[in-house]
């Protein structure tokens, strides 16, 4: 039996362009139509659907809440924004406070306004002045109502997917074009961070718990030769704890998404495998999800543990699983969770766990086929259905307690 304490925040995240549908305004819009990508349409019309959605989520007793709001809704022309969607936005926030449901807010998660992308979006300096006018407008409509913030969702992800494999829009393969990026967000978050803060100490509302979400895999050296642990060290400084590091003082917590391991086997010692070079020998096979990732809840414990380092609580912002198999999710689930208690027993603040996602919903270049939910949508009839490993996660949420 494992206990969580009483005042643990349970429950999952979204994200706008995700769930939403009809985000036209945003870059993937035209994107998607331009590659022959599927179209992430009217995804689970969350836009119109939120109210039912939320009700689903206080009957599996979730008290917390993790949603983004939409760049391009709020500012679909460069510095018009848009009451409409700012109204919505506030309704959308009050429908959670309404259930008791802690709502936490994610400003950029992977989609821009097709104009900021014109611009030439992260990699033009002028971005983070962008960011920032609409942080403000964003954080003073929603300063009252909300506590917890997240500037911009998996930094890494978003760069190495845009700009150094040209997976997602705008496709580059430049790693200069990613560098520049990458030091954008970096000034984005760190004066994101101290605006809203501003923001709320002008208003008199208290202090906010600002964040980002942050993707850290766990890096296990396949067989353990003195060129695969120097590769772990590295990829460990490089992807999971460099933006932390350059961030550290302008964060309240620490937003931690999950989901899997590298299992890294070094072919030389030419950079590209030291960066990149994973086991492909399936040396120490494990089960793995519907898109081939390992399941390895092992390594949230081995890195709660080491971001006992920076003395600030976590949330755990993401950890999921896309399956068939709602035996397995629950399994997933259940494992990861035992592998937080385990760290929390060891004094790691862990302040709640955020399961991706609510809903299935339109996974990015992957489209509509990964099932990461602990709702079925049947995308034909927007139809809801509760899986069985999202009661199991319920009763866990409401009695605090993991069988
Ligand atoms: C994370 C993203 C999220 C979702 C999950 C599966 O990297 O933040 O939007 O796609 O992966």
């Amino acid at each position: 039996m494992f206990k969580f304490p009483q005042d643990f925040f349970w429950g999952a995240a979204t994200s706008s362009y995700q769930v939403e549908g009809n985000n036209s305004n945003a870059d993937w819009w035209p994107w998607e139509k331009k590659v022959g990508h599927v179209n992430s349409g009217e995804a689970c019309r969350h836009y119109e659907l939120y109210n039912q959605d939320f009700d689903l989520a206080k009957e599996l007793n979730h008290n917390a809440h993790r949603l983004s709001i939409e760049w391009s809704r709020i500012e679909p022309e460069e510095g018009k924004f848009s009451e409409v969607e700012i109204k919505h936005y506030i309704d959308v926030i009050l429908a959670l406070r309404a259930r008791n449901i802690e709502p936490m807010v994610t400003l950029h998660h992977f989609t821009n306004p097709i104009w900021f992308s014109k611009l030439g979006g992260w990699e033009n300096k002028k971005s983070v002045d962008c960011f920032l006018r609409y942080c403000d407008v964003v954080t003073r409509a929603l300063a009252p109502y909300v506590r917890y913030w997240m500037t911009i969702n998996e930094p890494t992800i978003f760069i190495s997917h845009s700009y150094m494999f040209g997976f997602w829009p705008p496709q580059a393969k430049s790693n200069w074009r990613a560098r520049a990026v990458h030091d954008h967000l970096i000034v984005a978050h760190i004066k994101a961070y101290a605006l809203i803060h501003k923001i709320y100490k002008e208003s008199n509302l208290g202090k906010p718990a600002v964040s980002i979400a942050q993707h850290i895999s766990a890096l296990v050296p396949c067989l353990s030769s003195a060129r695969n642990r120097f590769a772990v060290y590295l990829r460990d400084w490089l992807y999971n704890f460099e933006i932390l590091n350059k961030i550290k003082h302008s964060m309240d917590f620490i937003g931690l998404n999950y989901y899997s391991r590298q299992l890294v086997d070094t072919e030389s010692w030419w950079i590209g495998s030291l960066l990149w070079d994973v086991c492909k020998k399936n040396h120490d096979p494990v089960k793995k999800n519907s898109l081939g990732w390992d399941i390895y809840p092992e390594g949230l414990y081995q890195i709660l543990l080491k971001l006992k380092k920076y003395n600030l609580p976590v949330l755990i912002t993401e950890n999921g699983i896309c399956t068939a198999d709602d035996n397995l999710r629950w399994e997933f689930v259940s494992d990861h969770l035992k592998s937080i208690h385990r760290a929390m027993e060891e004094g790691v603040n862990v302040k709640g766990y955020l399961y991706w996602s609510l809903l299935d919903n339109f996974e990015w270049d992957k489209g509509f086929g990964p099932r990461f939910g602990l709702i079925d949508i049947d995308y034909k009839t927007q139809k809801r259905t509760v899986k069985e490993s999202a009661k199991k996660l319920g009763q866990v949420s409401k009695t605090g307690v993991l069988p």
